[in-house]
């Protein structure tokens, strides 16, 4: 282990080292996995059982009013939107990213309905790539894939929509929003922004950067849980004209008086669409209560210092390549290392506890949760990675990969 500064001595200047006790988290798991799904706050389990006891158990149908259930996803996505960078009243919290992208690209693609084309990175999550493709079916556009750097140049009259993730969840490279954001209006087009690797773990303002649509989920780094919902933000600015595809009673003017035609709330109400899933949704509320002790600078500042030292250590690693950028400005909060037996390495590492995943063809895929990780935590992961290549030990049969079998 060849770091220069002591992981002691860092985790003893750490301003996050207190946020550890907020989460629940096995003592004999290091877990690299809070980019694909957040550890347990220690305040879900309460959360969820008042909710469970109290709030459905005793307090039925008058929750609605009397616990606030009506107004949860405004209150929801107005604590997200401090996270990116969003005024209040600018996002709405429900349904999965999947649908929420739904919304926004539809949206996106009809307040520019003479053009043509919609533009998505061949690299972009499945989902962002196959909603593109069904949004093109759908409203005629023509899809084109296009890596984030080249997307100025690709752009003409006839975009309508651009649609990227802030931070390629393979590679874990942090893209120049606003560049490309300026580009995208400069040439009359509309730009979709997917956050799910980046809110909760790197500053964005959505605000300032005059973004159009922008998504995300809620259980990586703002730790909702399993299937928490997902967000979409509508600036003020759209919320008038926004078009969306999904509407239902809850999005309507006068949800009550249960008209047969729809008439849009105003303000951000509109994107809500039916019924939420009110007891995750809690569970995502209470978790989000850590921003109230937290400064996102400081969580972004631990997140570079920590894939930094992962990056110093991998390069010693034979046979190891890092593919996540170096520099700081381009780096997300994961390190993807590309590597052969790639699949059997994270199954040797998870037999010793340290939970990270594996991307196909070739990328073990760590993720740096800063309000949980500690400097010590990821010495030990790195030292547990390097004596698992020295020795080879990935060539266990135990760590095959079984024949069709499942990936985690
Ligand atoms: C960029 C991105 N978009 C969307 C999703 C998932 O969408 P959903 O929550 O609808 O499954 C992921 C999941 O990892 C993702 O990385």
């Amino acid at each position: 282990m060849t770091a220069s500064v002591s992981a002691a001595h860092l985790d003893a200047r750490d301003p996050l080292a207190f946020a550890r006790v907020l989460f629940d988290l096995p003592s004999d798991v290091i877990y690299l996995d809070g980019n694909s799904l957040g550890a347990r706050p220690v305040v879900a389990a309460p959360a969820l059982a008042d909710a469970v006891e109290r709030q459905w158990g005793h307090d039925l149908i008058r929750s609605w009013n009397e616990n606030g259930w009506w107004t949860l996803p405004g209150r929801v996505g107005d604590r997200i939107g401090v996270l990116v960078g969003a005024a209040e009243g600018q996002v709405i919290c429900g349904d999965s990213t999947s649908i929420q992208l739904f919304q926004a690209l539809v949206a996106a693609a009809r307040l520019v309905p003479d053009r043509t084309g919609l533009i998505t990175d061949g690299a972009n999550f499945p989902t962002d790539q196959y909603v593109a493709d069904s949004v093109g079916r759908l409203l005629g556009l023509e899809v084109t894939r296009v890596s984030p750097p080249d997307v100025p140049a690709r752009l003409d009259e006839r975009t309508a929509v651009v649609s990227l993730s802030v931070v390629d969840y393979r590679t874990g490279e942090l893209w120049d929003v606003e560049m490309i954001t300026r580009a995208v209006h400069a040439a009359g087009a509309v730009m979709v922004w997917d956050l799910s690797h980046a809110a909760g773990v790197l500053p964005i303002d959505l605000d300032n950067l005059s973004a159009d649509f922008a998504v995300g989920c809620g259980y990586k780094y703002l730790n909702g849980g399993p299937g928490a919902p997902a967000w979409i933000y509508v600036p003020f600015r759209h919320q008038a004209a926004a078009d969306l595809p999904l509407i239902g009673w809850h999005g309507h003017a006068a949800p009550f008086d249960l008209e047969p035609n729809y008439t849009p709330a105003p303000g951000i109400d509109r994107a809500r669409i039916g019924t939420p899933p009110v007891l995750s949704m809690l569970a995502l509320e209470a978790a989000l209560a850590v921003w109230q002790q937290v400064e996102l600078a400081d969580v972004r500042a631990k997140s570079l210092a920590l894939t930094g030292r992962v990056i110093e250590i991998a390069d010693e690693i034979d046979c190891v390549e890092v593919v996540t950028p170096r520099a700081q400005a381009r780096r997300g909060s994961q390190v993807s290392l590309r590597m052969t037996y790639a699949y059997e390495t994270c199954q040797a590492l998870i037999a010793r506890g340290v939970i990270g995943d594996f991307r196909a063809p070739d990328l073990l895929r760590l993720g740096f949760a800063p309000l949980y990780l500690s400097f010590q935590d990821v010495d030990e992961a790195m030292a547990q990675l390097t004596e698992i290549r020295d020795r080879e030990t990935y060539l266990d049969p135990r760590f095959a990969r079984a024949v069709g079998g499942a990936v985690t």
